[in-house]
């Protein structure tokens, strides 16, 4: 069939207009901008120069003696939880009812829990893939530390954790916080007195009766585990751990001190701990050093050591004390 001379015309100005899309050679120029929006402004760009001061900065210092708005400190107990002496304060500056205890709880579990875990034990869900396990705020530690630390370790950090004072900007919120945190402390460490009033349902005891027997099974598992096990497969399954566990990100093999003192040659040596007392070191430090880091801390060194006490088993310890022994 014979196409009529309109649309051979047609499709040859088509292919035109389309390839005329493909620009063959790359050019400098910029192109066209016909409708310029905001797309371009007359703002200094960070780093970049201003002729109009004398040392070109387009960043320009503070001026001495002023304060950005929204940056003035005039209750440091409240936006540093310290005192004006610069002493962290003891407990939080605001008034603590059940509302700002839930708000602290929402903000935890945003902020918070995916590190610290829900229940405050430090085994949030990121340390499954490998970070290192934050402290549980179980540990007597922090569980005795004022308010104010908790406000300054939330508004700048410690250590290998970032501050969150740009995530939560509201003051408040941060001391909501630690009414959470405190009330999970309590949580996890009521006597039974502390109990006295509350009245639990017998659906409520059997549920503790059968964890309780669960964890006693799991215990004696354990145990007939770690029986069977030969000082070898214990050496070999701590060398695995020591790496596997985040071990290795504070304690070296070779002599070198990183985060924590090296395991190289540390067993049967004498250590000194920040009171100024001293021990040997043997089995029962090394586990006790594992399960409850805070109990002594070794001079020099700051409290940092996770406590592995709930991400660790039995055989686990046992496992990373006997690998320990081992390194010369
Ligand atoms: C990305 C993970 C992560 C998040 C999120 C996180 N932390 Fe931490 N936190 C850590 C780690 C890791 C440490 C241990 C730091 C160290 O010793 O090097 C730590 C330590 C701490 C400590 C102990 C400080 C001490 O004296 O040893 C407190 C208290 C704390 N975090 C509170 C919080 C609070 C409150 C939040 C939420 C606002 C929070 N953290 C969010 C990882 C995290
Ligand atoms: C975040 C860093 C960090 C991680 C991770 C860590 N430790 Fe530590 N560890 C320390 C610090 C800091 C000290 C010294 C302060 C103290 O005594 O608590 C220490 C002390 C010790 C000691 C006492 C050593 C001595 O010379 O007296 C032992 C044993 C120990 N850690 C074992 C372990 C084991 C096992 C693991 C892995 C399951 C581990 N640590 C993970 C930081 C860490």
């Amino acid at each position: 069939m014979k196409q009529s001379y309109t649309s051979q015309l047609f499709k040859i100005l088509l292919a035109g207009i389309i390839l005329s899309a493909c620009r063959g050679t790359p050019t400098t120029k910029a192109p066209i901008h016909l409708n310029q929006n905001m797309d371009f402004s007359y703002a200094y760009k960070a780093q970049e120069q201003n002729p109009y001061f004398a040392d070109a900065r387009g960043m320009r210092p503070k001026i001495e003696g002023t304060i950005a708005r929204g940056h003035l400190i005039d209750n440091p107990t409240l936006q540093l939880g310290k005192d004006e002496a610069g002493k962290l304060v003891k407990t939080i500056p605001l008034n603590v009812d059940k509302a700002f205890i839930e708000k602290g709880k929402d903000k935890y579990n945003i902020f918070c829990a995916p590190c610290h875990g829900g229940l405050g034990d430090g085994k949030g869900m990121i340390v499954s893939f490998g970070l290192v396990p934050p402290p549980s705020y179980h540990d007597d530690r922090l569980r005795n530390v004022e308010d104010g630390h908790f406000f300054d370790v939330i508004t700048n950090g410690i250590r290998s954790m970032y501050g969150y004072e740009a995530q939560i900007p509201d003051i408040k919120d941060r001391w909501a916080i630690i009414a959470y945190i405190r009330a999970l402390q309590q949580s996890q460490n009521s006597t039974e007195k502390d109990l006295a009033g509350y009245t639990l349902s017998q659906e409520e005891l059997d549920r503790y009766k059968s964890a309780e027997q669960a964890a006693q099974a799991e215990k004696e598992r354990a145990a007939a585990k770690l029986a069977a096990m030969s000082s070898d497969e214990l050496v070999k399954m701590g060398k695995e751990l020591f790496t596997t566990k985040t071990c290795n990100a504070c304690h070296s093999l070779d002599g070198s001190n990183l985060v924590g003192p090296t395991f190289k040659g540390v067993y049967n040596h004498s250590v000194e701990f920040t009171d100024g007392s001293k021990t040997k070191v043997d089995d029962a430090y090394l586990t006790e050093s594992i399960l409850n880091p805070s109990a002594k801390i070794v001079k020099g060194y700051a409290p940092a050591m996770p406590n592995f006490r709930d991400l660790l088993t039995d055989v686990e310890v046992k496992a990373l004390v006997e690998y320990i022994k081992t390194v010369k």
